[in-house]
């Protein structure tokens, strides 16, 4: 597995629903007396709400003991502001159980670590020069995106800044960099608790997201000789803000809090997060909170979807105010096509193609049934199988050693059709499963087996494309099963972007740009599109953005047939999202599904109906709430773009008019199978920009699972939401 995928599937975070002294009860195992680093909720200052910083840090440090321990290390880490109430310090378990005790205690856990969730694209999506989406929104000038990750390496030719104005003056960040930074790159940050340093990359991750995201223009860009062309990020010239809160280990909870935190006093417009950790309630979970206080405050939060797929609801990141983004393939392959001794062609790709392998008939080997693990002495000049997903830098290593020619990877039935591509620097192609099947059968049959390679560089309008990767993070979201997550797909296949010059590796020693995959990947080409959109209507509200690029998304593929899931069934709306991104579409909605904060507090008061409710509420909201006044919704009422609906259920959607003044939309509805939909009134008439209106939704029937689709077409658009039944009419 590539790098990033690793760390996403490594993935632990608090596990289960605790409802006071979470989380450091599970430490309980550690010696109590052992000082670690806590993040502390607490109920914000009651006589005053609107406290500064100074205020919020004097009265945060009431709850510690002291200001620096006995053994003289400083309490306090990060004092909170903007995205929690609360803050991080050191402590020991001890004095955490009586801190509880005070009355303004909410909960407190010990710091962890989140995982990071590991180009052409703009083509792919409709993105070219002087005309689609890069048009109105003037290739993203002025807005700001900030990405959340292990740093940037700052002098890499997608940061330059030709063409890109100079910051908005809202914008209050800095730049520890010291070399300074330039238009494109306005700040860069470290958030390290337990170090300090420029924010350089010193991994890659950082500089490959940030690049998808906001890249300038570079001409003549390849990686391994292929996917030459010119590169750009999603959004050229819009403007670059860094927070480096991960190192390779991953990323720890009161770094990220930290980063969101300045992020939002800074002024950013999106923010980009590639990590995330496995589902738990949102009032424990530090990103949905992080993002709850910058959704606040206007800011489009995107958010990797996961790398834990094909398995259902194994989804990060769920909260409904974040964009959840999926990962898909691009239409292009880095083609090797291995030929089998009685003729057979299989297609596979590879990274590594070495110009001077000879297309000859090589004997073919699989060892122990293809886990690779035995001895290799007897495969000199030999190529050799192996299952995809053992250990394939070991592997290969090893196979060089003892003189083999080439090493062909298998992909297992998990992974079916997405080819993961990783650096072997080695002839690797790696096979589908359906052409692993044939070698397998081929090598099972024939006594002296052999196969020839080719190596064929890069092909372009692959078909079917997109296809949702294996990788991919799978709904049902388990943090709130009535919302339909995650929202989106986008390009996280073997995705070329920016990669720090590392002298020691790479061909001639300059890997400048590199080819990896993970919805980390597809993460920032979202982010960049939503700066886009928010460049041509800088007055839409987060949830606009969303809904904008969800109801404008795509689901039947190139071939005109449904986008396919990685064993080219068609891909559920638990895998894709709503559906695939189309940029150019998505600056010109003509409806949308507002929401305001207000909203998401009522669904949360709704989501958390019982005894703690107040609490756990308050915890993402950072403030005083007694849901009892303000009011609940359910899941299913929540004005949300896609819909996750109980048979015999009724919901109302408000929309608002963002295209022209006058316009007739009528309903079409794609019923679940068995299921009855029923949408009045079947037309709504606007007459002004910005008017809403408001229809009513009646499901009767359908078996749980079933899918289908409700449309409002005009004469210029069509606002597609996803319709899912879940539950059993049985039930009713
Ligand atoms: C923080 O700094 C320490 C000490 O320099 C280093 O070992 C660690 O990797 C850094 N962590 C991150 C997340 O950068
Ligand atoms: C492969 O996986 C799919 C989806 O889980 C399953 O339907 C199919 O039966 C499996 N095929 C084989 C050969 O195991
Ligand atoms: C190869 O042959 C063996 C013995 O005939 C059989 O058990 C095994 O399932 C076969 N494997 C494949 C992949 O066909
Ligand atoms: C693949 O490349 C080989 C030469 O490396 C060439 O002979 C062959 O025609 C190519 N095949 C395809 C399908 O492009
Ligand atoms: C690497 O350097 C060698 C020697 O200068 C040259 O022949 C070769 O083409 C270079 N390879 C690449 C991929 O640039
Ligand atoms: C839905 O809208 C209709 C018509 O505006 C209204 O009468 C009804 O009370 C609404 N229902 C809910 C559940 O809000």
């Amino acid at each position: 597995m590539s790098f990033s995928i690793l760390l996403l599937s490594a993935i632990q975070l608090l596990s289960s629903f605790c409802p006071v002294t979470c989380g450091y009860n599970h430490a309980k195992a550690d010696d109590a007396s052992q000082l670690r680093v806590y993040i502390v909720h607490v109920l914000p200052p009651s006589n005053a709400p609107n406290a500064g910083p100074t205020d919020l840090e004097s009265y945060y440090k009431s709850f510690l003991p002291d200001s620096i321990s006995e053994s003289g290390e400083t309490r306090l880490i990060y004092s909170y502001s903007e995205v929690l109430s609360g803050f991080a310090a050191k402590l020991t378990q001890d004095e955490v159980d009586s801190m509880a005790k005070n009355p303004g205690f909410v909960r407190a856990y010990p710091d962890m670590l989140i995982p990071l969730l590991t180009t052409h694209t703009p083509d792919f999506l409709g993105l070219h020069q002087g005309r689609g989406l890069w048009q109105p929104s003037g290739l993203g000038k002025g807005v700001i995106i900030g990405v959340l990750d292990t740093g940037l390496h700052a002098t890499h030719p997608s940061f330059n800044d030709d063409g890109v104005p100079p910051p908005p003056s809202k914008w209050k960040g800095s730049c520890e960099f010291p070399a300074g930074c330039n238009n494109k790159l306005i700040g860069a940050k470290t958030f390290n608790n337990s170090g300090s340093g420029a924010p350089d990359d010193g991994d890659g991750h950082g500089t490959h997201t940030a690049s998808t995201a906001a890249g300038n223009f570079v001409q003549r860009v390849e990686s391994f000789g292929l996917a030459s062309g010119t590169s750009a990020g999603m959004a050229p010239h819009a403007h670059l803000a860094i927070y480096k809160v991960c190192g390779p280990a991953g990323c720890s909870t009161s770094d990220v809090l930290a980063g969101l935190d300045e992020a939002v006093k800074d002024g950013v417009d999106v923010l980009s997060l590639s990590l995330g950790g496995s589902s738990v309630p949102f009032y424990l979970d530090p990103i949905a909170i992080g993002a709850f206080g910058a959704t606040e405050k206007g800011i489009l939060v995107t958010c990797a979807a996961g790398n834990s797929g094909p398995s259902d609801s194994t989804l990060s990141n769920e909260a409904p105010w974040i964009l959840t983004v999926a990962a898909s393939s691009v239409d292009r392959n880095f083609r090797s096509i291995v030929t089998l001794g009685n003729g057979e062609k299989l297609y596979g790709e590879s990274l590594n193609q070495p110009k001077s392998f000879k297309p000859s008939s090589l004997p073919l080997v699989y060892p122990n049934e293809g886990a690779c693990t035995v001895d290799f002495a007897n495969i000199f000049g030999k190529v050799v199988l192996c299952d995809a997903d053992v250990d394939e830098y070991g592997v290969t290593a090893s196979i060089k050693d003892a003189g083999g020619a080439a090493v062909i990877f298998l992909n297992d039935n998990s992974s079916a059709y997405s080819i993961v591509l990783r650096d072997l620097e080695f002839p690797s192609p790696k096979l589908t499963y359906e052409d692993a099947s044939k070698v397998k059968r081929y090598v099972n049959t024939t006594r002296n087996p052999t196969a020839s390679i080719t190596f064929n560089g890069t092909i372009l309008g692959v078909s079917p494309a997109p296809v949702v990767a294996y990788f991919s993070s799978r709904g049902p979201s388990t943090a709130t099963p009535g919302i339909l997550k995650p929202d989106i797909s986008g390009p996280g296949l073997n995705i070329m972007a920016a990669w720090p010059v590392q002298p020691e590796t790479g061909e001639n020693g300059t890997k400048t740009f590199n080819i990896i995959s993970g919805t980390s990947m597809a993460t920032p080409h979202l982010s960049g599109i939503a700066a886009l959109i928010k460049s041509a209507h800088p007055d839409w509200s987060p949830a606009a953005i969303k809904s904008a690029i969800m109801t404008t998304s795509y689901v039947v593929g190139d071939n005109r047939k449904p986008i396919p899931d990685e064993q080219h069934l068609p891909a559920s709306f638990f895998a894709m999202g709503a559906g695939h991104v189309n940029p150019s579409n998505a600056a010109d909605p003509g409806l949308i599904y507002d929401l305001d904060v207000d909203d998401y507090i009522r669904y949360l008061c709704g989501l958390y109906n019982g005894a703690l409710v107040d609490r756990n509420v308050g915890g993402v909201i950072r403030r005083r709430i007694s849901c009892s006044k303000f009011g609940s919704i359910s899941e299913a009422e929540l004005n949300y773009p896609s819909l996750v609906l109980p048979p015999g259920s009724t919901v109302n959607r408000t929309v608002t008019n963002v295209g022209k003044a006058n316009d007739v939309y009528r309903v079409e509805v794609e019923a679940p199978k068995g299921a009855k939909v029923t949408v009045t009134p079947a037309t709504l008439t606007f007459s002004k920009v910005k008017e809403k209106k408001t229809f009513t939704v009646r499901v009767t029937g359908g078996k749980s699972g079933l899918a289908g689709n409700l449309r409002w077409i005009s004469g210029r658009h069509v606002v597609r939401s996803p319709i899912v039944i879940v539950g059993d009419a049985k039930d009713l």
